[in-house]
């Protein structure tokens, strides 16, 4: 069993792909952090992040016991993995190791932004999640708020933007829903409705092909 659960920055997938994982007792990768690792990687290294070569070497040198770091989870970290995320050999290098990760028994979730489109196509199930950027916006300021990180609900919203006009513009492997994804739109749902609309999705399409 495999779920694809892909969407823009602060859309509610991250929330919704944990959720969905503890539920049905699958393992969970949030790929963004695998972005996020590679740039900080990169900056360590004291290289740029647009130089193609040392990103690529960082993406293949990765550790992943080393994606619990907490500083991977700030905005500075979102915006240069956007940057490292558009280089295609950063993310067929990385490419390996999700697909690996999601073959794993009993099945997986992976968040992101082309698990449907090219991690895994074959996916039993992909969720689009979406919001406007307003709602997203407002998310990632509370979120940040309640971190005690400085933040203003405008610079939220530019960096959002900036990210979704970059993330779905790059030729490598663009931000878009596959073409039998549902599309989950959190615009107005409460992480609750939406974790009850996929939990719904899931079992109504396991149910077409045998038990979760
Ligand atoms: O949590 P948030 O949605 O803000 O970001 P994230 O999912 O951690 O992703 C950070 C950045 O990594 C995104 O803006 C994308 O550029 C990139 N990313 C990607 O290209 N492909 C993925 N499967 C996951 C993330």
């Amino acid at each position: 069993m495999i779920i694809a659960i892909d969407g823009p920055a602060a859309s509610g997938k991250g929330t919704l792909a944990t959720r969905v994982a503890a539920h049905f007792g699958l393992h969970h990768l949030d790929t963004g952090l695998l972005y996020r690792a590679v740039a900080r990687d990169v900056l360590r290294r004291g290289k740029s992040l647009e130089d193609a070569i040392a990103a690529a070497d960082a993406a293949r040198a990765l550790d992943p016991a080393t994606l619990a770091d907490p500083a991977l989870r700030g905005p500075g970290a979102g915006e240069a993995a956007s940057i490292v995320a558009g280089i295609a050999q950063v993310r067929a290098a990385l490419r390996e190791f999700q697909r690996s990760f999601a073959r794993q028994p009993p099945g997986a979730v992976l968040d992101g932004r082309d698990i449907g489109t090219v991690v895994c196509p074959e996916a039993d199930i992909k969720i689009y999640v979406t919001a406007t950027p307003q709602v997203r916006a407002r998310r990632r300021y509370l979120e940040m708020e309640g971190r005690g990180e400085p933040a203003t609900y405008e610079d939220v919203l530019a960096d959002i933007r900036r990210r979704d006009e970059r993330d779905a513009g790059r030729d490598a492997s663009p931000m878009r829903p596959a073409a039998d994804a549902f599309l989950l739109d959190t615009s107005n749902l409460d992480i609750e409705a939406a974790f009850d609309t996929a939990v719904g999705v899931i079992l109504r399409k396991a149910g077409q092909r045998g038990p979760v």
